[in-house]
């Protein structure tokens, strides 16, 4: 297999929420408060190969977003490595670190939010290559126009504010924001989420354009099946922190093998995040430190959830390329 360009290699990332208030002043007086600890990702494995478009898809709060993060290095790792082209992330310092970072960028959810409303488009789209000597003071708005030409916007508008667009042209130039400092690999975190559906189809043909016009590399998150099948080469599935599925996206939508992409795909219409229905221990947001009471994607698992709960399924290879993880499948 080709080298991966970007590779998480069993990384975790754990949230410490501090006491609230309240919880502070009952500590005070003798009450048993502890800061909780959030397993956000949880020995996650993740390998993207240049060129390739994978999907990263799983309910609201399984990790998606922080591993998305992690991924371009905005979240630090608790544990694990992240490795560019093999090399480690974290051996790199100086010079060297930020090219590597320059060549993976994020689009955010919410462009409206990212956008600075008191900066012009050819500000916030040429700031970052300006301060990267890609581009100079004189050159800059010929440069922020051709990336608008590429997305597909009227260049002639560079010098407006972000709210003198529509939300389909923000996405826009949330995506030429990320094109400006020529990057490798985008993530794309919920990018067309906030669009209508005839948008959204614009701005995902124009992220397959893109892919194919600048050789770009994607990791696509979403809770919308639809979009990553469309998108998508390769689709992973999240789950509490872990990666439980991994397979051609044609092969995954064709034979899921893990109970809970079943239940995902099963749901898709309806899909809506937190309707799944968990069983969470009493007063605990399901995590890995914290999984739902019972195997509620399999009853008739033949382990069911005590073997689950106790020793966690790994990743195996089940058929060319696609890997779940899952006790079934050590079952003959
Ligand atoms: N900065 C933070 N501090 C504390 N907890 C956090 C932080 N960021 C995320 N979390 C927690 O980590 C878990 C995973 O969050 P994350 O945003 O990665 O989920 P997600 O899969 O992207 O969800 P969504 O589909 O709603 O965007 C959640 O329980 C969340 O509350
Ligand atoms: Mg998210």
């Amino acid at each position: 297999m080709d080298k991966a360009l970007l590779e998480l290699r069993d990384v975790s990332k754990r949230f410490v929420k501090p006491l609230d208030t309240a919880a502070r002043i009952a500590k005070a007086f003798g009450a048993k408060r502890e800061a909780e600890v959030v397993h956000a990702v949880d020995h996650a494995n993740l390998s993207i190969q240049s060129g390739e478009v994978v999907g990263l898809v799983g309910e609201s709060g399984c990790g998606k977003s922080t591993l998305g993060r992690m991924a371009v290095g905005l979240h630090t790792l608790s544990s694990g490595t992240r490795c560019w082209q093999s090399e480690d992330m974290a051996q790199l310092s100086g010079s060297e670190l930020r090219r590597r970072q320059l060549a993976m960028q994020m689009i955010f959810q919410d462009p409206y939010a990212s956008l600075n409303p008191r900066m012009r488009i050819q500000d916030i789209v040429g700031e970052a290559p300006l301060a990267h000597g890609m581009t100079t003071r004189v050159e800059q708005k010929d440069y922020v126009a051709s990336l608008l030409q590429k997305v597909g916007l009227d260049p002639a508008l560079v010098r407006r504010f972000p709210h003198q667009f529509s939300g389909g042209q923000r996405a826009r130039i949330g995506i030429a924001r990320a094109l400006a400092v020529q990057p490798e690999l985008l993530v794309c975190d919920e990018a067309v989420a906030a669009l209508d559906v005839s948008i959204q189809a614009q701005v995902l043909n124009l992220f397959i354009e893109l892919r194919n016009e600048l050789k770009l590399t994607y990791l696509f998150i979403s809770h919308d099946l639809g979009v990553v099948r469309h998108i998508s080469d390769r689709v992973v599935i999240m789950y509490l922190g872990r990666i439980v599925e991994s397979s051609p996206t044609a092969e995954l939508f064709a034979q899921a093998n893990h109970p809970y992409t079943s239940a995902l795909l099963a749901s898709a219409p309806k899909l809506e995040v937190k309707k799944i229905d968990f069983v969470a221990v009493k007063g605990e947001i399901p995590s890995p430190l914290h999984p739902p009471s019972g195997c509620h994607f399999h009853p008739r698992c033949p382990h069911a959830m005590p073997r689950c709960s106790v020793e966690q399924p790994v990743l195996k290879e089940i058929a060319p390329q696609h890997y779940s993880a899952c006790h079934l499948n050590d079952v003959v």
